[in-house]
Order: C-alpha cells, then sequence, then structure tokens
C-alpha cells in the first residue's frame, strides 16, 4: 500500500505513529507539507515516511489517501485537487458524510468514513468504519480494532460515544479531589484510582457475555457502599442527565 494523507495534524501523527510501531509494515507513507513541523518530525523519526511537495503531489504518489484536514478546509482544498478514479479514499474528516466527500472529490474507487481515536498511536481503541471495507478494517485491525458498520446512522451514534471521554476523567477527578480533601496524597490517590480503574476496564473482555449492569450488580451488593452510591446517583437522575446528553450529541452530529 502507498498511504498518502492531505492534512498532516494530530491524528494523521497517531496514525503513523501507530503504523510504524508495527514491525513487518510494508506500508509507504507520503504525507501533505502542512503542518510543516508535523511533517518534519514523521518524517526524521520513520523509516519510508515522506514529504511530498503539495496536496497534488501527495495524491499522484499514493493509491490509499486518508483526508485528515478540518471540514472548512476541506471544502477548500478537495475539489482544486485531481484524484484518481483508481483512488481508495478514507475520510477521517468527522462532520463529513461519505456523499458530502464523493461531492467534493469526484469519482474514485471507494470513499469510506473511518474515525480512529488519538490512542491508535498506541494501537489501542476502535476505529468505526462505514461502509463496510475489508481492506481498510484490516489496515486499522492491525492498529487496535476495526468495527464496520452498514448504515450512516449506525455510524453517527457509535460515535457519540467519544464525546464521553472529557466527562470520564472528570469523574475520577471528582474521586480524587475528594481524596485530596481527606488529606491523602495526590500521587497516591492518582496511583490507587488509575490503578483500579484500568483493572475495572478489563471487566468486560474477561466476561464478554456479560453486559454492563450485570457487571454494576456483581459490585452493588445489597447493602452495600456501591449500592448506596449507585442508587443515590440513579436518584438524584445523573444518569438520565447523562443519557440526555448523549441524545443532544447524536443529534448534533446527525444534523452536520
Ligand atoms: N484529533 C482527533 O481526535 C480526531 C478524531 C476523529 C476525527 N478527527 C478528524 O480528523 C481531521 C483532522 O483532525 P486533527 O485533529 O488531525 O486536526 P489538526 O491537528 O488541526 O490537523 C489538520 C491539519 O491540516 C493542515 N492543513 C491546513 N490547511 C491545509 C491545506 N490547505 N492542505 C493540507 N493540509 C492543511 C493543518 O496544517 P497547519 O497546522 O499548517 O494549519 C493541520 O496540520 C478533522 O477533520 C477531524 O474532524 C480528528
Amino acid at each position: 500500500m502507498k498511504l498518502g494523507f492531505i492534512g498532516t495534524g494530530a491524528l494523521t501523527a497517531a496514525i503513523v505513529a501507530g503504523l510504524k510501531s508495527v514491525a513487518d509494515n510494508s506500508v509507504s507513507v507520503v504525507l501533505s507539507p502542512r503542518n510543516e513541523e508535523i511533517a518534519a518530525g514523521l518524517a526524521a523519526r520513520y523509516a519510508d515516511v515522506r514529504i511530498a511537495a503539495d496536496n497534488q503531489a501527495v495524491l499522484d504518489d499514493c493509491d490509499t489517501v486518508m483526508l485528515a484536514v478540518r471540514p472548512q478546509i476541506a471544502h477548500e482544498v478537495l475539489p482544486a485537487l485531481r484524484f484518481r478514479s483508481d483512488h481508495r479514499v478514507v475520510s477521517l474528516i468527522a462532520t463529513l458524510s461519505v456523499e458530502e466527500v464523493a461531492g467534493l472529490i469526484g469519482p474514485v474507487a471507494t470513499v469510506t468514513k473511518a474515525l480512529p481515536m488519538p490512542m491508535i498511536a498506541h494501537r489501542q481503541g476502535a476505529t468505526i468504519l462505514f461502509p463496510p471495507d475489508p481492506a481498510m478494517a484490516a489496515f486499522f485491525g492491525r492498529l487496535g480494532k476495526a468495527i464496520e458498520v452498514t448504515d450512516a446512522d449506525e455510524f453517527n451514534a457509535l460515535s457519540v460515544v467519544t464525546a464521553t471521554y472529557a466527562s470520564y476523567f472528570k469523574y475520577l477527578d471528582t474521586i480524587h479531589s475528594w481524596l485530596e480533601g481527606h488529606q491523602v496524597s495526590g500521587e497516591k490517590a492518582r496511583d490507587y484510582i488509575a490503578t483500579l480503574f484500568k483493572a475495572l476496564a478489563n471487566a468486560p473482555d474477561r466476561a464478554p457475555d456479560a453486559g454492563f449492569m450485570h457487571l454494576a450488580q456483581e459490585y452493588a451488593t445489597r447493602g452495600g457502599i456501591n449500592e448506596q452510591v449507585l442508587r443515590e446517583l440513579t436518584e438524584r437522575d445523573m444518569f438520565g442527565a447523562f443519557a440526555q446528553s448523549l441524545e443532544g450529541i447524536y443529534r448534533r452530529i446527525s444534523k452536520s
């Protein structure tokens, strides 16, 4: 595969880092020259990664191209480029549909929408793909996990999950701040919380048939302290409010 990137920013850097950490990868990478500093860093760090003279030179020198610019830039830049009919195009632009991208670039072999996450740099996390694309599923599968979906609404719904990271860390920070308020050192508190939640994150893999509520019930012994926190938060409708936020994000993503 000769892989090109239009847009060399945070996400491109993460994908290239993940890709180049695979021992037997035979993918050559060609980057667009912006951002200059990130492109130069990647080309210096990894074998078989080079910087093209401009965006068109990226296209002319690759068979698979990832579109990794921000949406506003995409409208400006993509229509001016000459894509070949045999290009395999993977759009990482979260807010543009497959149809919108196809409209901006003209006829090509395939247009697939992909949503990788920055943790792809460490070959962790999952990339969702729409429509299903076995070649790109194999590519992203080696960099963590690939999940193919068969309809755009399902892609949008799964995308909502990625809006919850900051709240997750706020949840952990609430525990951390509370511990500090009770004279536990910040370092000790952080270590304990991070270690426990890392172990909890493994639970779904260890019990692949168990639903999340089943896992919750396993800890919520009747009359116990887990049951109390779960009940009190539920009574205050914390989870209801959270679900409403998810719905709002879904509407926002579906409209864009
Ligand atoms: N980061 C994420 O976690 C994430 C996750 C999922 C999807 N996405 C999507 O991935 C896309 C890229 O995100 P990102 O976080 O990597 O953004 P980013 O860090 O802002 O990268 C975008 C890059 O595009 C470059 N650029 C600007 N104008 C250009 C042009 N005319 N031709 C070529 N490149 C140009 C910018 O260079 P300059 O710095 O020189 O302006 C910048 O390096 C976005 O559409 C975003 O929706 C991102």
